[in-house]
């Protein structure tokens, strides 16, 4: 294997991960979609298959002890998500259906409570739909107005601009962490405190930024952060919250129902305290503990070594990619997370990545829930490689090889 400058046993990583042996068309499986969801390894695997075999009972509901030793897992799980994103307060971690009910969640109950006719809200131009529909029915519900701060070139958002739409107007300031079309990584920090100077409530989704670093809310200042286990090695179907204590108790419930509550009656309903106030119904329990041995696992090999690994394989990608005519790359950041994406001029993107397929490879093409990005871009979507911490400088030069075999077919 090619030697890496950064100590990352990968071929250990990789027998840790049992779908990365299997074959694809007649091809080893080259994986480049992590993106739109991470590759699980055997610990997240035999932790659900552990649950069902051997623990399956509800939570927060039954003296018994099937039921008494799974709350506890879940709760510790709870503290490892708590811990690993540095929250305050335990209690500041909801349980979600992932990033986008995270965001959702948000935006029905702070619209609810906060939001009225001329009221602002500021997205950006490179969110994920996840990040924008929500946002956009409030506005249509409310009659606030939706602010988009605008990118340039590179794919980086224009901060003055930014700064200049910024007034007292504006109620929520919600942007994504790390563009899972561009890979830019945006300054979450700076924006935080610039939206705070005008009493501006602050959400960031950090649905692709937390499988390539350390993140630390308290450090960002963020009033919510979210991001769903399924894209940092963990199942699909549960993410979290994370939400400032004093902003989550402001909030009204969300969906109601089961565990929801301290004391029900036809006349008045108390709800209970946080978190549980959010987590209506039986949750997804084995999510909730196969996101804590993601988190676990991932930590183990620690964050600092993945993105610096990764950030060499995407440095390489890139400037392989850059020698072939005719390709052009979208989103050329200074600061960018491993997700490279291109347009190759004559080429469908769509084509390009069935081709490929036929090879093994794996990569994502079209608009990446990002339309209003490719209006940006004027194109109709992108080859997108998202590259993990299980990939290699092998996988990248056979992409590099196909590719070219593609774009010869296709001209
Ligand atoms: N949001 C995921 C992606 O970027 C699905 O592919």
């Amino acid at each position: 294997m090619t030697q890496h400058k950064i100590k990352l046993d990968v071929t250990k990583i990789r027998s840790d991960f049992p779908i990365l042996s299997r074959e694809v068309n007649g091809q080893p499986l080259i994986y480049f979609d992590s993106g739109a969801t991470a590759q699980k390894p055997r610990i997240v695997i035999d932790t659900l298959t552990n649950y069902y075999l051997h623990d399956n009972a509800n939570i927060h509901r039954g003296v018994h002890k099937l039921s008494q030793d799974i709350t506890t897992k879940y709760e510790e799980a709870r503290a490892t998500i708590q811990k690993h994103l540095n929250a305050q307060h335990i209690h500041e971690i909801v349980f979600t259906c992932g990033a986008t009910d995270s965001i959702n969640l948000v935006a029905a109950t702070f619209g609810k409570k906060f939001i009225k006719a001329g009221d602002e809200i500021i997205v950006s131009e490179m969110e994920h739909h996840s990040n924008i529909l929500p946002w956009q029915m409030l506005c249509e519900e409310t009659g606030a107005t939706l602010k988009v701060i605008p990118i340039n070139d590179a794919g980086e958002l224009k901060m003055d601009e930014f700064k200049s739409m910024l007034s007292n107007k504006v109620k929520m300031v919600a942007v994504t962490h790390v563009s899972n079309t561009l890979g830019t990584i945006n300054p979450v920090k700076e924006i935080t405190a610039l939206a705070h100077a005008v009493d501006a409530c602050v959400l960031i989704d950090g649905a692709q930024a937390v499988p390539h670093m350390k993140v630390d809310v308290q450090n960002i200042a963020c009033d919510f952060y979210c991001f769903s286990a399924h894209k940092i090695y963990g199942p699909t179907g549960v993410g979290v919250l994370y939400g400032k204590e004093n902003w989550l108790n402001k909030l009204p419930p969300y969906r109601t129902g089961g565990g929801t509550i301290k004391s029900v009656s036809f006349n008045k309903t108390i709800y209970a305290d946080l978190p549980l106030k959010f987590e209506a119904g039986t949750p997804h329990i084995e999510g909730g503990i196969g996101l804590a041995a993601a988190i676990n696992y991932v930590n183990k090999i620690g964050l600092d070594t993945i993105a610096a690994y990764e950030h060499e394989l995407m440095e390489y990608a890139t400037e392989k990619l850059s020698e072939i005519n005719g390709l052009r790359l979208i989103g050329t950041a200074k600061n960018k997370a491993s997700v490279i994406s291109f347009f190759v001029d004559g080429a469908h993107p769509f084509d390009i990545g069935t081709i490929l397929d036929k090879q093994g490879i794996a990569v994502r093409t079209g608009h990446h829930c990002t339309q209003p990005l490719m209006t940006c871009y004027k194109i109709p979507g992108t080859i997108r490689v998202s590259l993990a911490f299980y990939n290699t400088k092998e996988e990248i030069k056979k992409l590099i090889d196909a590719l070219n075999k593609a774009i010869k077919m296709l001209n």
